[in-house]
């Protein structure tokens, strides 16, 4: 056993209701994991305002927009763009692709990335007070 909070996420065998997993918890940027598929977290949060500018090294990271709008700024080798995901799209940031989201209102996405993949990524900028830096918390 190790001693990584999503390792201890146990599967209970019965449906998640999200809208039910996201009325449990008012933080923002605070990633809650809602099961597990193979080595993955499937995990939703609340986001306003932006992120951090960060970096995962070794894996490629999926949002899905379940309500509100989030964009995604990106620095790409040919420069900056920002992909802008109403409710319903999905989008996956590339291992390797620096990436600050942001969202103008209220909004909450689903998240997939390798179970223990830490909130902001494995180099970033300085983590603003809102922010929290986590490889995601259990449902409680
Ligand atoms: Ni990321």
């Amino acid at each position: 056993m190790t001693s990584n909070s999503a390792s201890s996420v146990t599967k209970s065998g019965e449906p998640v209701s999200l809208p039910a997993a996201l009325a449990s918890f008012t933080a923002l940027w605070s990633p809650r994991i809602v099961t597990t598929v193979n080595d993955y977290d499937v995990r939703v949060a609340k986001v306003e305002g932006e992120h951090v500018w960060h970096v995962h090294d070794r894996t490629d990271e999926f949002f899905l927009v379940l309500e509100g709008e989030l964009h995604i700024a990106l620095r790409e080798p040919d420069g900056e763009r920002t992909v802008v995901l109403p409710k319903g799209s999905a989008f996956t940031v590339p291992r390797g692709t620096e990436h600050k989201p942001y969202a103008p209102v209220r909004t909450e996405i689903l998240l997939l990335e390798p179970t223990g993949t830490l909130s902001v990524g494995d180099h970033h900028d300085d983590i603003p007070v809102h922010v929290d830096a986590t490889t995601g918390h259990a449902l409680a």
